[in-house]
């Protein structure tokens, strides 16, 4: 199946991150390439861009989309939390931007192997890395109701987690819960009719993102693998991140906000004594998809773009 994913804020993105045409540049979450490719447009011959993806699709979409760029081009098969690795290995270690693009892509949701999406009936599956242990026929069918209940209210944020869990415990203990379909009938019949129909989308939505975001432990390697990448960053150098749920973007809002702090000494003390820098600035408000963009592409509804730019030490100022 060709892959087929409509990159979001395109150009917000690459004309925030790219400051130096002779640069180095990571793309963290590189998909189809769709990113990189406008990246490698703005890089001369002397430019590099590193691509990570763990997902086998993405990266033989993307060699083949980035095959003819004239920058330095080396795709690296492997999770974004390995990154401080991942640079060791690559000889990389200043780089003048870093990119995350977070999430799926639309080819991850439209394989309906990948048991991705409650529109199509699949095994359950939601692996980025088909090479993963964890699954989601295991989370589904193994985990404690209890730890259900608390996956679907914190990485859902759903209103029904206690009832949807009750009626999953239930149900698989008659028989295993196999395929997409099944589990959308459960959180059908376990979310009242009149909410399903008043809350508008689709039910199992949330519980769909919940359970991806398990299998994928997408919310648990983010902070470090943002401080990684700042960590890395040249003066001037810049980190985007695009979110697309509240979850994520808080993550995402926290991290940048904490390593733009400068002194954190108590209000009381009249003179620092911390000496703590800001490492980064934030480069103006969060960036939103516009009108034109949301009609051409309707997945860029939730997505939230950040980008901060590091800071010299202060010791680099005053050489
Ligand atoms: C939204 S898509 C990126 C699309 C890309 N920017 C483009 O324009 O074509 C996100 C990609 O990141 C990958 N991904 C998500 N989390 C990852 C992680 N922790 N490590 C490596 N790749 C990851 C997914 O497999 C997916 O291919």
């Amino acid at each position: 199946m060709e892959f087929h994913h409509i990159s979001v804020l395109l150009d917000e993105t690459v004309n925030g991150l790219v400051t130096d045409p002779a640069g180095t540049y990571v793309d963290c979450t590189l998909g189809g390439g769709g990113h990189s490719h406008r990246i490698a447009e703005l890089l001369q011959s002397e430019g590099r861009i590193i691509g990570i993806d763990q997902d086998a699709d993405a990266v033989e979409a993307a060699a083949e989309r980035l095959k003819d760029v004239r920058c330095r081009v080396d795709i690296v098969h492997d999770n974004f939390r390995h990154l401080e690795r991942i640079l060791r290995e690559q000889e990389a270690v200043q780089l003048d931007g870093v990119l995350f693009d977070l999430g799926v892509s639309s080819h991850q949701l439209d394989v309906a192997e990948r048991g991705f999406s409650y529109m199509q009936d699949a095994p359950l599956d939601m692996r980025m890395d088909p090479d993963a242990s964890l699954s989601a026929y295991d989370v589904v069918n193994t985990y404690e109701e209890q730890e259900l209940f608390r996956i679907f209210k914190e990485y859902g944020e759903e209103r029904w987690a206690k009832r949807i869990a009750e009626f999953i415990a239930a149900a698989r203990g008659t028989r295993p819960i196999r395929t997409t379909g099944e589990l959308v009938d459960i959180v059908c019949r376990a979310v009242p009719k009149k909410v399903r129909r008043a809350a508008g989308g689709h039910p199992a939505k949330r519980v769909f993102q919940a359970i991806r975001i398990e299998v994928n432990d997408e919310l648990g390697i983010l902070e470090k693998s943002f401080r990684t990448a700042v960590a890395h960053l040249k003066p001037g150098g810049r980190i985007a991140i695009i979110t697309f749920h509240s979850l994520e973007d808080r993550i995402a809002k926290q991290t940048l906000k904490e390593l733009s702090k400068g002194c954190v000494c108590p209000p009381e003390i009249p003179v620092c004594v911390c000496h703590h820098e800001a490492e980064l600035r934030l480069l103006g408000r969060p960036l939103r998809a516009d009108a034109e963009e949301l009609s051409r592409n309707t997945r860029a509804k939730s997505a939230k773009l950040r980008i901060a730019e590091k800071l010299p030490r202060k010791e680099e100022l005053t050489c």
